[in-house]
């Protein structure tokens, strides 16, 4: 597919609100809470009394516990609907004991379950958003996303997801309340599509999403966002010293961009700058990685991915920030051409760098676009990379690592718990920079010794960074890209994280969430 015709595709079901369920309704999906530890209550249906008369609601319990439903979380369970309501089936979603209620990514990964299971169905109806319309939306929306692009008809599915997917509201909410409704449906659905952005571009083998390529889909999806887009090919990049990215590109015939995607917004306080690795394949370079598993890095652009997709989100919902993404994109290969160990290159704004292994290539483009980044004084900066195996080895595939300067870290790490992407914060020991001593240039890009390679990367970076504006680094390594089973509302490959987070912290500067 070229740039041009998938930019208009459509994609995703098409998401509303309702009061009352109709006989145009194939299937309604309901929350199914287990019992207490202490076993003195059933498994009961959640928050259904606005829609479902007792009788409705007391027929499906009955149902769901005669065939051995417990409301366990990730279970699904599928029944006839009763003779009185107008939908087919019921389709019941576990969501754990009750209080975990208080947690909103409860009800975003019992949305999204249930949407895995719903392939077939035109149109559901759920009352999962009673307990959080915002939360049912995104889970449902995310739950539903499927990547088709690369099969043809013979192994494309005739099952698809369902088109519609309607969220109840109760019919008493008139007025404000259902201006909020709306307001919050709209801002899940545009999230939940730029984070549909992201795993598309993820999901995009590398033959296809070469550095140029790459920048060219930024350019058409950014632009429709109404971002200002500047992008800067191999000769322009060689030529204003941005000595990291060429190093790193130099070993591929398809050459590297520096992509700059703006959303200006009108009186704005803050600013904020994003930066993304987008290495759209990583062979390690000479310093060749091993052959088993090196397809996963495909999602070595998930935080290019990220930040572009999050600039897009913070444009549509025309989030009171002014933001720039500034987004490397090269692709490291070894050739006649590549780089060595060995090589000193000279970052964008004169630091140089004894490239000791080819495959710490990441931190070689960060650091240039940081560089270029802080160049408009920004008040943040947050950078999103898939950095380091070192984050799985310390946190496991589904937690990021969160650096940076302490309280903005911090408050970002809450941020993306609150968001149900679970970073996590963590230090930068002073110690490791002198690990990074160089016998030659003024810093290597590894250190002598494997220990806390996250942490030893993240130091690397600080290295780039001003004292004065606030930074946090996100190492999503694990986390962009689910090599396992689908779970809740992440299916397999790309994830779409950190976007969540980034548009979340962004809301949270501009004091607007
Ligand atoms: N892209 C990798 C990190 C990675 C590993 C991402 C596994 C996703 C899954 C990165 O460029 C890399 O190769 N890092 C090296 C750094 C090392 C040479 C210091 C690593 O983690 O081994
Ligand atoms: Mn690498
Ligand atoms: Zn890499």
């Amino acid at each position: 597919m070229s740039a041009n015709e998938f930019s208009d595709r459509v994609r995703g079901p098409r998401m509303d609100l309702t009061t009352a369920l109709s006989n145009d309704d194939d299937v309604l999906v309901v929350g199914l809470v287990a019992a207490d530890d202490d076993g003195e209550s059933d498994p009961s249906l959640l928050l259904v009394e606005d829609f479902l008369d007792d009788d409705a609601a007391e027929g499906i319990a009955r149902a769901l516990r005669a065939v051995g439903a417990t409301g366990g979380t990730g279970e699904v369970t599928r029944i006839p609907a009763p003779e009185s309501l107008p939908v087919d089936a019921v389709l019941s979603v576990g969501v754990g004991a009750a209080s975990r209620l208080d947690d909103p990514d409860t009800v975003r990964q019992a949305a999204g379950t249930a949407l895995r299971a719903l392939d077939g169905s035109a149109r559901v109806v759920t009352t999962l958003s009673a307990a959080g319309i915002g939360p049912a939306a995104e889970g449902a929306y995310l739950g539903a996303y499927r990547f088709d692009e690369m099969r043809s008809a013979k192994s494309r599915s005739t099952k698809q997801p369902p088109a519609t997917v309607l969220l109840a509201v109760a019919a008493a909410n008139k007025g404000t309340k259902n201006k909020q409704a709306r307001a919050d449906l709209d801002r899940a659905v545009i999230v939940a599509e730029s984070v549909a952005m992201a795993r598309d571009f993820v999901n995009t083998p590398p033959n296809v999403l070469s550095p140029a390529e790459f920048a060219d889909r930024a350019r058409i999806l950014g632009s429709a966002a109404g971002l200002s887009v500047e992008i800067l090919d191999d000769a322009e990049l060689e030529k204003a010293g941005y000595g990291g990215i060429i190093g790193v590109g130099k070993g591929s015939s398809r050459k590297p961009r520096l992509v700059r995607l703006t959303h200006e917004a009108k009186g704005a306080q803050q600013r904020v700058a994003l930066v993304g690795k987008g290495i759209t394949f990583d062979t390690g370079g000479i310093s060749i990685k091993p052959a088993a598993g090196m397809e996963n890095m495909t999602s070595d652009m998930g935080g290019a991915a990220a930040v572009i997709a999050a600039a897009v989100a913070a444009a549509r919902l025309d989030v009171p920030v002014t933001v720039t993404a500034t987004v490397p994109m090269a692709e490291n290969m070894p050739s006649a051409t590549a780089q060595r160990p060995g090589d000193v290159l000279t970052q964008y704004g004169g630091t140089t760098v004894e490239v000791l292994n080819t495959d710490a290539e990441g931190r070689l483009v960060l650091a240039d676009a940081i560089v270029r980044a802080l160049e408009d004084e920004p008040d943040y900066l947050i950078d999103t990379a898939t950095l380091t195996g070192a984050q799985m080895v310390a946190l496991g595939t589904r937690t990021p690592g969160v650096l940076g300067t302490d309280d903005f870290r911090d408050r970002v790490a809450t941020i993306s718990q609150e968001v149900g992407e679970n970073g996590w914060p963590m230090p930068m020991p002073s110690e490791l920079r002198s690990d990074l001593d160089s016998r030659v240039a003024d810093i290597a890009n590894v250190t002598n010794h494997r220990w806390g390679g996250m942490l030893s990367a993240a130091v690397f970076l600080r290295e780039f960074v001003s004292d004065d504006v606030q930074w946090a680094h996100i190492d999503v390594a694990g986390p962009a890209f689910n090599t396992g089973s689908p779970w809740g509302y992440t299916a397999k490959g790309g994830t779409g994280v950190p976007v969540r987070t980034i548009v979340a912290v962004l809301e949270d500067i501009a004091g607007t969430d």
